[in-house]
C-alpha cells in the first residue's frame, strides 16, 4: 500500500476525529489517581467515546495478523510497560508513572493520541524519563515539513533521547492512519538524517516515540498484547498525529487540555 495523500475534506474529517481522541485524555485525567484501577479508566473511556462522543473505541477488538483481538477499548502501559497495557485490575500507586493512549474512529476516520500521566510524586528519574520523552515528540514533530524525511524526524528523536542517557524502542513505531488505524509509512524513533520516504502535503502520520530508561530491547507478555522492557526499567512514551501541510506541519491530535510543546525542547538535561 503507498502512502496516501489526504484531500481537504478527508483533512477536516481528521482534524475532528483528532480532536475527538484527544479530548478523551482531558475527560480522563481527574480519574488517574492513586487507587483507581485501569481497568475502571478503560471503562469511563469506553462510555465516554460510545455514549457522549459517539465515536468507536479503536482498540476493542482490533486485531492486525498475527494477533488475537484485543480486549480493551483503550491501552494503559504502568511502569516498565512499553505500549498496549491491557487494562484490568492493576491498582495505580503512588510514584507510578502510565500511559493512556486513545485512538477514537469518527465518520470511518482514526484519531491516535497518547500521554504520561504520573501518579501522587514518581521519583525525580521517573520524571525526566516522561519529560525527555516529551521533548523527544517535539523534537520529532518539529522535523516535519515538505522535502524532509522519515529519517530526519527518527534521527532527532534518537539524538535527544541517547545524550539524555536512554534508548529508544525499535520494535513499535509511528504509522500513517487515516480510513484506517496503521497505514503506510512507518515511522520510525531512530535513524539517519536524509534517508526513508519524503514527506509530501497531505500524509497524516503519528509520531510516537517509546523511550526506555535502561536497556532498548523489549518482550512481549503471555497475554500476546502488553510489552514490557526485558531489563525492567521505567518506560514512556507521547503521541500525537500530525498533518503535513504546504508550509510545516499540523498537530490533529489537541483539545483544550493538550499539555504545550515544551519552552526548549532541544535542551538535554
Ligand atoms: N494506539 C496504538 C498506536 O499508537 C495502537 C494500539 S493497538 C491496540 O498505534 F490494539 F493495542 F489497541
Ligand atoms: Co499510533
Ligand atoms: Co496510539
Amino acid at each position: 500500500m503507498p502512502i496516501t495523500l489526504k484531500s481537504a475534506p478527508e483533512i477536516e474529517a481528521m482534524r475532528v476525529a483528532g480532536r475527538l481522541a484527544s479530548e478523551v485524555l482531558d475527560y480522563i485525567t481527574p480519574f488517574v489517581r492513586a487507587g483507581a484501577t485501569t481497568g475502571e479508566l478503560d471503562r469511563l473511556c469506553h462510555e465516554y467515546m460510545v455514549n457522549v462522543q459517539h465515536t468507536v473505541p479503536a482498540p476493542l477488538n482490533y486485531a492486525p495478523p498475527g494477533y488475537r483481538p484485543y480486549p480493551r477499548s483503550i491501552c494503559t502501559s504502568v511502569n516498565h510497560q512499553v505500549c498496549h497495557g491491557i487494562p484490568g485490575e492493576k491498582v495505580l500507586k503512588n510514584g507510578d508513572i502510565l500511559n493512556i493512549d486513545i485512538t477514537v474512529i469518527k465518520d470511518g476516520f482514526h484519531g491516535d493520541t497518547s500521554r504520561m500521566f504520573v501518579i501522587g510524586e514518581p521519583s525525580v528519574a521517573a520524571r525526566r524519563l516522561c519529560r525527555v520523552t516529551f521533548e523527544c515528540m517535539w523534537l520529532g514533530i518539529d522535523q516535519v515539513r515538505p522535502g524532509a524525511t522519515i529519517g530526519d524526524i527518527g534521527h532527532a528523536i534518537q539524538r535527544h533521547a541517547e545524550a539524555s542517557g536512554f534508548s529508544v524502542v525499535r520494535e513499535f513505531c509511528g504509522h500513517g492512519i487515516g480510513r484506517r488505524f496503521h497505514e503506510e509509512p512507518q515511522v520510525l524513533h531512530y535513524g539517519q538524517p536524509g534517508s526513508g520516504e519524503r514527506l509530501e502535503p497531505g500524509m497524516i502520520f503519528t509520531i510516537e516515540p517509546m523511550i526506555n530508561a535502561g536497556r532498548r530491547e523489549v518482550r512481549e507478555m503471555a497475554d500476546g498484547w502488553t510489552i514490557v522492557t526485558k531489563d525492567h526499567s521505567l518506560s514512556a512514551q507521547w503521541e500525537h498525529t500530525v498533518l503535513v501541510t504546504e508550509s510545516g506541519h499540523e498537530v490533529l491530535t489537541v483539545s483544550a487540555g493538550t499539555p504545550p510543546r515544551p519552552q526548549a525542547p532541544d535542551a538535554t538535561g
